[in-house]
């Protein structure tokens, strides 16, 4: 499968020829100022939770690429006052078939507001299923061990976790959390975009492989195999 890494928590994976985007915050970033928004597709845009850093850019992409937006049922309403119409609307433990996925909305610890204070809903990650392998995408959420279920039900190819601290798991509570999941492979997110969240990506990538597991850390912009 192939990943591309549009910086902080903003990645897309494509799969049986149809892209799927994540958490779109490109314009904002200073780290991703390479990235222009129209070199960006999607046929869906999923969406984990209201912060600005993961939905900055999501009305300009819904319009650019006339993709489907899928969220918890809160953040799709605020995405149909935009004039949005292509939705659909989720909450946890739910899931939806996609012509290429099945998107099941999962637990996540963390706060959900849109910029101007008024409610997110409750936030939520993403698993993934797909015919060339399934992966899973935190959000921004504390360890948790809600994660094991994940594990159990789920065969991953890999998952994308926060990785920055401060307002989600550290590198170390991500190691853990992909033991939670049993997966060995891990792109990180979430890390670098502001001061709080800085990482040193060496001592990162080594604490991973100590533990069994390879830590992911793409280029903004670049794609990866995995
Ligand atoms: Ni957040
Ligand atoms: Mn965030």
């Amino acid at each position: 499968m192939k990943l591309t890494y549009w910086g902080h928590s903003c990645f897309s994976v494509s799969c049986i020829g149809k892209t799927i985007l994540f958490d779109p915050f490109i314009s904002p970033n200073h780290l991703a100022s390479q990235v222009k928004l129209d070199q960006v597709k999607a046929d869906y845009i999923l969406i984990s939770h209201a912060h600005e850093d993961h939905i900055a850019d999501a009305i300009a992409l819904a319009k650019q690429t006339g993709a489907k937006v899928v969220s918890n049922y809160e953040i799709i309403l605020w995405i149909q006052k935009h004039g949005i119409k292509n939705v659909h609307a989720m909450n946890h433990g739910g899931a939806i078939m996609l012509d290429c996925a099945r998107i099941k909305y999962v637990n996540a610890i963390h706060s959900s507001s849109f910029s101007d204070g008024s409610y997110g809903g409750v936030p939520g990650g993403f698993v993934v299923e797909t015919p060339e392998g399934s992966f899973y995408y935190s959000g921004d959420t504390a360890l948790t061990y809600d994660m094991k279920l994940i594990g159990e039900c789920t065969r991953l190819r890999f998952a994308v976790f926060c990785i920055g601290d401060n307002f989600t798991m550290g590198v170390d509570d991500a190691i853990r959390a992909a033991e939670f999941v049993d997966c060995e492979k891990i792109v990180g997110v979430h890390y670098d975009t502001f001061p709080p969240i800085k990482i040193d990506h060496a001592q990162a990538k080594a604490k991973f492989k100590e533990a069994g597991k390879q830590l992911f850390l793409p280029a903004i912009g670049s794609t990866i195999e995995i």
